[in-house]
């Protein structure tokens, strides 16, 4: 498929997407999906995502099972410290609809691993697609080298996921899980030499 058709494809899949939250708040359809960076007045609504999430995204994100997003977890979102770090959110009407995490390795900061979380009611929609691209960004922008992504062998999203956009990942089974390593391209920096103003 073209990239184009591609787009065209996701954009008339998404216009049909449901638009109606658990808890039967309606969205507002015409808001846009912003990612920003996680601020730590943030944690409410970032808690209150626990209600949309099912026990296997929960698994599949922690690999162990919790009724809710643990509180470990919403501290290492509180107290990820700024800068080569980045925790971005996907936001719709105030309304947290995804979290993903990309946190720079403190003994290697070439490294980084990235973690990603969609509301249930939400997945398909490019969601976690577009945290993925954010937080790619970022980690090349910061000098990250490498991106390592753990997933449990079964979690198919993912690994279409990667398949699909990264195809060049090289991805390493390890008992029940599977480990990705996206190389952040880096393009050479050229120095362009710009005309000097004349000297009177
Ligand atoms: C993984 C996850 C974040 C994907 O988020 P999402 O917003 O649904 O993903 P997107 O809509 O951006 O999909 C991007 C691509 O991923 C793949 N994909 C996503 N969900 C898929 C599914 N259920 N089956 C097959 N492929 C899937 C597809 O290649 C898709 O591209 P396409 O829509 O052009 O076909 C979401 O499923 C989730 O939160 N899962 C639970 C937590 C988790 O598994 N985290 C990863 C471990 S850190």
């Amino acid at each position: 498929m073209s990239p184009d058709v591609h787009t065209a494809h996701r954009a008339g899949r998404r216009a049909q997407a449901r638009v109606v939250v658990p808890g039967g708040r309606p969205l507002n359809p015409q808001a846009a999906v912003t990612l920003r960076r996680y601020r730590p007045t943030d944690r409410p609504a970032v808690t209150a995502m626990s209600d949309a999430l099912s026990e296997r995204s929960l698994y599949q994100r922690f690999f162990t099972g919790h009724p809710r997003l643990p509180v470990g977890f919403l501290d290492r979102l509180d107290h990820s410290p700024e800068g080569r770090d980045l925790v971005l959110l996907a936001v719709r009407d105030s309304l947290v609809l995804g979290v993903g995490e990309l946190i720079v390795g403190p003994e290697d900061p070439d490294r980084a691993e990235l973690g990603l979380l969609v509301r249930d009611s939400h997945h398909r929609q490019g969601i976690g697609l577009r945290l993925v691209r954010g937080l790619l960004a970022h980690g090349q922008a910061c000098g990250v080298g490498t991106v390592r992504v753990e997933v449990l062998t079964e979690n198919r999203a993912v690994r279409a996921l990667v398949a699909t956009y990264y195809p060049t990942a090289t991805g390493v089974v390890d008992g029940w899980t599977v480990r990705y390593e996206l190389a952040l391209f880096c393009p050479p920096i050229f120095t362009v030499a710009r005309p000097r103003p004349a000297l009177a």
